[in-house]
Order: structure tokens, then sequence, then C-alpha cells
């Protein structure tokens, strides 16, 4: 995805936003939207030229973490991008509270962390990344609080860095960074735990808990179960 794509999603206003971290000139203040939320992805395939992907069913409520593991090439990043709609399927269905996500637009819902941070990269800085992320609405008095978040999530010192300059897991903790702030009912996210050190791992396991705990969802890959959570495991095999 380019910039300039990426400038289209942003228009789309986050459901619920950090208000703090917000100007005050309005935005919907509709939390009480993350109750009653339901994700139903029914008979999914994906055809690639040599072989077709079945997923099974899954359905995840307010609260669920939905854990897809299965061995490498089994697809769980191919349906993450699905779920996210990056990428299109050839068969069966994915709605969001009974909507088509064909038909609405999943990122007022969704927020999608790739395998690979810098997919999700978009300022030139980490601090720039956070404010674009913030789409454009926050104010010059509240970037001391973005400060503190970023210093949160380690990267106190990084913040004027060229966004490119960051190691794999210093991107990946500006992209939770964003993620911790603008939250979207449904989080999807592709091998969260990869690349991380125990610090930071810590810190996502919370906010993960906080998130559920609030009836967020997460759905959320990896090769192993081997997170701290209940989770719905959904085991990948591969083709049909
Ligand atoms: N554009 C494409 N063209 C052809 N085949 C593809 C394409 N994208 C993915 N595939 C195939 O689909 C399968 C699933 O890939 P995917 O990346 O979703 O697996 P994964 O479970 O996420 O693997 P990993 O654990 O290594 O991240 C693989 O066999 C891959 O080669
Ligand atoms: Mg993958």
């Amino acid at each position: 995805m380019d910039v300039k794509e990426q400038s289209v999603i942003m228009q789309s206003r986050p459901r619920i936003c950090g208000e703090q971290y917000r100007g005050d000139t309005g935005g919907e203040k509709n939390e009480s939207n993350i109750n009653n939320f339901i994700i139903e992805i029914t008979k999914i395939k994906k055809h690639f030229l040599s072989k077709t992907i079945s997923y099974p069913d899954i359905v995840a409520r307010n609260g669920d973490f939905v854990l897809i593991t299965g061995a490498s090439g089994s697809g769980k990043t191919t349906l993450c991008e699905m779920i996210a709609k990056f990428l299109p399927y050839d068969s069966g269905n994915i709605a969001i509270n009974g909507e088509d996500i064909k038909k609405i637009n999943v990122f007022e819902h969704i927020h999608y962390i790739s395998q690979f941070p810098e997919h999700n990269l978009i300022g030139p800085t980490s601090f720039e990344d956070l404010k674009m992320w913030l789409e454009y609405s926050i104010t010059m008095e509240k970037e001391n609080l973005l400060i503190e978040k970023l210093k949160e999530y380690y990267l106190g010192d990084l913040i004027e860095k060229p966004i490119w300059k960051l190691s794999f897991g210093k991107k990946k903790a500006l992209a939770f960074c964003v993620l911790s702030i603008i939250q979207r009912n449904i989080w999807v996210l592709d091998e969260p735990f990869a690349g991380m050190d125990n610090e930071l791992s810590k810190k996502i396991n919370e906010l993960f808990v906080d998130f559920l705990t609030k009836g967020g969802i997460i759905i959320g890959t990896s090769h192993v179960n081997n997170l701290n959570y209940k989770v719905q495991n959904i085991e990948l095999k591969g083709t049909e």
C-alpha cells in the first residue's frame, strides 16, 4: 500500500479514538459501539495458481482472542489480509455485525498489523507516524502526550530518527504504539510477538488483556499457541 492509499484509509475515522490524544473538534464519540460486535468468517476459499486454501469457519465476539496457528505456508497471512480487505477471497463470506465486508469500510472497525512492521509505517519519524495515524486531528498542546506514549513503548530516545533506520523490533513497537491509541474494535495481528524482546512482549500482553477486557476482538496468528490468554485456537491445515 502506498502513502496515498494510506491517507485515504486515514480519512476514515476510527470508531473509538483515544480522546485524550485528539483535538476537541469532534468525531463521533461512540465508545458504546464496541459492545455487541461480531465477526463471522464463513466457508472462505482462496485459489492460488497451484492450490486452493479452504479455511475453517470462525466466529468471534467481544472479548474473544482467535489464535490462528498452522505451519508455514498454511495460509495465516493470507487470511489476515482477506479479513483486513487487502486481498480478495474467491468464495465464502466475511461479515462484521452481519454486514458483508465487501460493502462496508472495514477500516472503521479493523486495524491490521502486518507480519512485516514496515508495512504499517507511514510517517518519516516515529513521532510523525503517530501523528499521521491520528488523522491530523491532534492539536499542538497534545503533542507531549504522544511523546509520553512513545516513551511507554521504548521509543522515547528515537522520536526524531528516520523511521527506516529503526530496528525491526522498534518498528514493531511503533506499530503497537499506534494500535494502543487508535483503538478499532477488531485487531488483526499477523505474528504479533515475532521479533520482540521480553520487555516489549510484556507490554503488548498488557495491551491485549486491557483491550479484550474492554470488549475488543483480536484475531492473531502464530506458529504456536504459547499465550497466557484463553484463546479460541483455529489450526490451519493448508490446502483442501
Ligand atoms: N500471491 C501469491 N501467489 C501465489 N501463491 C501465494 C501468493 N500469496 C501466498 N501464496 C501461497 O499461499 C500459501 C499461504 O501463504 P501465507 O503467507 O498466507 O502462509 P503463512 O501461514 O502466513 O506462512 P508463514 O507462517 O510462513 O508466515 C503459501 O503456500 C504461499 O506460497
Ligand atoms: Mg505469514
